[in-house]
């Protein structure tokens, strides 16, 4: 996995790059992150991933040093210097270093990474043929212990479970679900379903990080004449729904053709499905180019 890392202005390479090992994220979870994706040498939503970062420093509470505009300039930085035509960049900020819970402890200086590499999360055939899922036992926790639209660093213990379980159960992903027992998200994606042609996704009120593809997967699908609803879905809905697909950065428009070992739409990939994939293939010609 090659690549290149900028951390609190110095540069080195991915394999050699270091932080303090009292970061607070290192320590207690405490920082936000996002995950871009590079498409022909352009950057995808960047300002959508920082606008979501920034909302997110401010929710826990601590200042950042570098602004918006210094922070997107170094971004586009780093990508020039690793002059990548498709690739994943990883921006992590953390309250900065020191032990302790308490950020009266810490002084007030972010520590800020960028790295800029590539990642795969599924393999070629799964664009093809779909995933299976399960139904996670663990729920995603809920919005008044930790906000879910805050990209936090701590919150993906929960997450890592839930795919653990899945990767034991010999699924693709596992679909989180809110203490009230509904559908919330996958482990690291936003989830659609599509019933008579109507897409269907999880409200924000059901616990989920609002993705940025997914709010660009239902600009594109009213754009292309679809009706998208955004409610409460129960695993029922999941089950007997004709389609389904998850959506996010690093797994893109992923179809999911099974459901605790149910087949949905006969195990194939819909066709509604295949459209919102080849339409969200054909944007991510529209990022910011380095
Ligand atoms: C919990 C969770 N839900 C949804 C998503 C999808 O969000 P986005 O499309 O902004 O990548 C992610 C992305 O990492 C995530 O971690």
């Amino acid at each position: 996995m090659p690549g290149i890392v900028w951390l609190n202005g110095d540069l080195s390479p991915l394999e050699t790059a270091t932080t303090s090992v009292a970061d607070h994220a290192h320590l207690y979870g405490d920082g936000v992150f996002e995950g871009i994706r590079i498409y022909h040498h352009k950057i995808f939503k960047l300002d959508e991933h920082l606008e979501r970062l920034y909302h997110g420093v401010a929710y826990l509470g601590f200042k950042m040093t570098l602004g918006s505009k210094e922070l997107r300039a170094t971004i586009l930085e780093v990508c020039k210097l690793a002059d990548v035509d498709t690739g994943y960049i990883r921006l992590n900020v953390t309250r900065g270093t020191g032990l302790g819970v308490d950020p009266k402890g810490i002084p007030s200086i972010p520590n800020v990474m960028v790295m800029v590499s590539t990642l795969n999360l599924f393999p070629s055939e799964a664009y093809e043929h779909g995933v299976s899922a399960v139904i996670s036992p663990i729920r995603v926790i809920p919005a008044d212990s930790l906000d879910p639209r805050v990209k936090c660093i701590g919150r993906y213990a929960s997450s890592i479970l839930a795919k653990h379980l899945a990767n034991r159960q010999g699924a693709g992903d596992a679909i989180m679900l809110n203490h009230q027992g509904y559908v919330a998200e996958g482990t690291a994606m936003n989830l659609f379903i599509v019933k008579d042609r109507v897409l269907g996704t999880p409200l924000p009120a059901s616990g989920i990080l609002e993705g940025i593809t997914r709010n660009t997967v239902i600009v594109l699908a009213r754009e292309a004449g679809y009706k998208v609803v955004e409610e409460f879905l129960t695993p029922f809905d999941v089950i007997s729904a004709d389609e389904c697909f998850f959506t996010g950065t690093a797994a893109e428009v992923m179809p999911m053709t099974s459901l605790e070992g149910r087949d949905i739409n006969l195990g194939a990939v819909g066709q509604v499905t295949q459209d919102i994939m080849s339409r969200f293939k054909a944007h991510t010609n529209t990022g910011t180019p380095f």
